[in-house]
């Protein structure tokens, strides 16, 4: 299919403008309301921390690798919207003199993430009044929006993809159901979620809309980028999980075993790769539309690359 065939469903678009007005919020008024963080609870729950794996940790130093793991989850969200925002900006251009409804819902999606953005921007600071000092955020979102711009866009939207459903994954799965969280904490990501769920109906518009421009090679090319990208990706989850281990031994007011501190190391890179990796590229709905726009051939080159962070 090439462009001049591909039909926008403009339906959906609109349903997402709908959705959007609706669930709309303000960042004091809605989600802060004037409270703070909760330190003497949780804020990452176990079901994304899986800080439970590290049976010899106790309850406050459980507790404590929940919140670093929190504050770090808050950042890398902040973090990935400035791509996301300046992709969606980019792949606005194709509706501009088009279907006003796609552009509108798409404008609206960036608006969205440069609020989000923010919300985070201001939690960091919060969250730093709050916690002991040392806690370093390490990855620079300009410079790795600029890195992951130069791909091409069905490359970045599969990544894209793949943020946006984990992002309502973990919400659903394990912080709505959690009781004992920080109330904030747990509020910011029900907000979040509320408008992040047009965000992934939008990517599996344009993902196939992008697609439809593409060549068998050039396809072919977006899925090395694609493998390369999510490459990356591992490097700032080693880096940042490096640092945010090293923060909470020194935290910590007691000694652990070498084995223990190999073991906390391992199972935090472990969840973080799950967190930002796995548990996006597993979603049913990133399956589905993955299966649909690649190849076997391809499929068998993404799986070895996932394996080798296993
Ligand atoms: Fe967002
Ligand atoms: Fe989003």
């Amino acid at each position: 299919m090439n462009l001049s065939t591909y039909r926008i469903d403009v339906d959906r678009y609109a349903k997402c403008i709908e959705v959007s007005k609706r669930v709309r919020w303000d960042i004091d008024q809605d989600v802060i309301r004037g409270r703070n963080f909760d330190f003497s609870q949780k804020f990452l729950p176990d079901g994304i921390s899986k800080v439970n794996r590290l049976e010899f940790l106790g309850d406050d130093e459980k507790r404590l690798l929940s919140q670093i793991q929190g504050r770090t989850y808050a950042n890398m969200f902040g973090f990935v919207e400035r791509f996301i925002t300046a992709k969606v900006l980019e792949t606005t251009r194709d509706h501009w003199l088009g279907d006003q409804t796609a552009l509108e819902a798409l404008i609206r999606f960036s608006d969205e993430e440069l609020k989000h953005q923010e919300l985070f921007r201001r939690i960091e600071k919060m969250m730093a009044d709050g916690m002991a000092e040392g806690y370093k955020f390490l990855p620079d979102p300009d410079a790795v929006a600029a890195a992951v711009l130069n791909n091409s866009s069905w490359a970045v939207l599969a990544l894209i993809l793949e943020i946006e459903l984990f992002t309502q994954e973990h919400y659903k799965q394990s912080i709505e159901p959690e009781k004992n969280l920080s109330e904030l904490y747990k509020d910011i990501f029900l907000f979040h979620w509320k408008e992040e769920t047009t965000h992934a109906m939008m990517d599996e518009l344009e993902w196939p809309r992008e697609d439809s421009k593409l060549s068998a090679e050039e396809r072919d090319r977006a899925v090395d980028e694609l493998i390369a990208m999510v490459a990356d990706v591992d490097g700032i989850l080693q880096n940042q999980s490096k640092a945010d281990m090293d923060y909470f031994l020194k935290l910590c007011s007691r000694s652990f075993t070498d084995d223990e501190v190999q073991r906390i190391k391992d199972g935090v890179l472990k969840a973080y790769r799950w967190q930002y990796i796995f548990s996006g590229v597993e979603h049913p709905r990133f399956q589905k539309l993955y299966n649909e726009l690649t190849t076997e051939d391809q499929r068998r080159r993404v799986s070895a690359a996932l394996a080798t962070l296993n």
